[in-house]
């Protein structure tokens, strides 16, 4: 039997094979994998990379902490393995086993330890912003909007403004948020990326999120949770707007709508006697609460929980049959003439 130390464990003395071939696989993938991914903007609409409020800002620190940990991480394993590789690679003339480090203490003990602290690392910051995000207490200057999930629309609620609107919610710049989340229907999830992470918006449960938006502008959402047929056909749009424009949005929805004219009051008398009024509310002709608001449905740059402009022929194909535009629509095909629908959507249109 042979004795002492294998001969493929000694240290390489002999010429090393050039690492030019191997650094070039890896390299080449990593150019490949940055080119496809560029397409991917990073400030897209639905970026989890940009931060547009406080709750946010706090979440992606914990991502930026745990993103260069990884990195760091990877970065240590991949030269250690290269290096190993290089190392203790097979020599020729070699035969056995190399020596073995099965029960080796210090070994065990630091690729226990290691991980631990990595995940200690990752946990505390992780906690912290848990417990500083998820707070009993909303400011006291904060507005509070109900968020209602319905298959597959989203409606918005400010009690304290008796305002109503649906798929897109108007916020003030720098005022905290309190978004009441209610589930009438299945279970949702409310999810604006650039503002914060997703809640479930769950039947019989009143969740919350709470966050102060620092940047004008409009945010894009989407249903987060598989919610039947048109789950991917939930989107939502919120506009952060400065006090005073927020403050015109505000009166703008408090007005009732003047009474139409032309097409649009033969419109106005289609909706009265239709069977539109049972599913939906339009201050001072309809009282449904099964279907959107439409008080102010021409002032929503969307409709559809944001499938498509809001303008007169959009509309009219949507009247004309609801569910072959939208899968599982709960708004059925009302069988109307192209002359209704059309008179319908002027007078839909006109609301703004
Ligand atoms: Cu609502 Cu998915």
């Amino acid at each position: 039997m042979r004795k002492g130390r294998p001969s493929r464990y000694r240290l390489a003395v002999t010429r090393r094979p050039s690492l030019r071939g191997s650094v070039c696989a890896p390299v080449a993938l990593a150019l490949a994998a940055a080119g496809l991914t560029a397409g991917c903007a990073f400030d897209g609409p639905m970026s989890t990379l940009v931060g547009r409020s406080d709750l946010n800002h706090q979440i992606l620190s914990i991502y930026s902490t745990i993103t260069w940990l990884v990195a760091i991480i990877a970065g240590v394993v991949f030269v250690a393995l290269a290096v190993i590789l290089v190392r203790f690679r097979e020599r020729p003339g070699a035969d056995g086993l190399p020596r073995q480090i099965r029960g080796h203490t210090a070994l065990e003990l630091a690729w226990t330890i290691a991980p631990a602290l990595i995940l200690l690392v990752i946990a505390i910051p992780t906690i912290q912003v848990i417990f500083r995000t998820q707070g009993a207490a909303a400011p006291s200057n904060a507005l509070e909007v109900t968020v209602r999930g319905w298959q597959w629309w989203w409606e918005f609620r400010y009690a304290s403004l008796d305002v109503v609107t649906a798929n897109e919610v108007h916020l003030p710049l720098g005022r905290p948020i309190v978004f009441l989340l209610e589930g009438p229907d299945v279970i949702h999830s409310f999810w604006v990326p650039q503002l914060g992470g997703k809640r479930d918006v769950v039947p019989g449960r009143l969740n919350r999120i709470t966050l102060t938006p620092d940047r004008a502008g409009e945010y894009w959402g989407q249903c987060a949770e598989f919610c039947g047929a048109s789950h991917a056909n939930m989107g939502l749009r919120v506009i952060v707007e400065e006090a005073p424009a927020f403050e015109r949005w505000v009166a703008a929805q408090k007005a009732v709508p003047p009474e139409p004219s032309g097409d649009a009051a033969e419109g106005k008398a289609i909706y009265v006697r239709s069977a539109c009024v049972g599913c939906h509310s339009l201050r001072g002709v309809s009282a449904g609460t099964l279907g959107p608001d439409l008080t102010h449905f021409g002032g929503r740059a969307l409709f559809g929980a944001g499938l498509w402009p809001t303008n007169v022929d959009n509309v009219v194909a949507w009247l004309k049959d609801p569910p072959r535009l939208k899968p599982g629509s709960k708004m059925p095909n009302l069988h109307l003439t192209d002359a209704d629908a059309r008179a319908l959507a002027v007078y839909l249109t006109s609301l703004k």
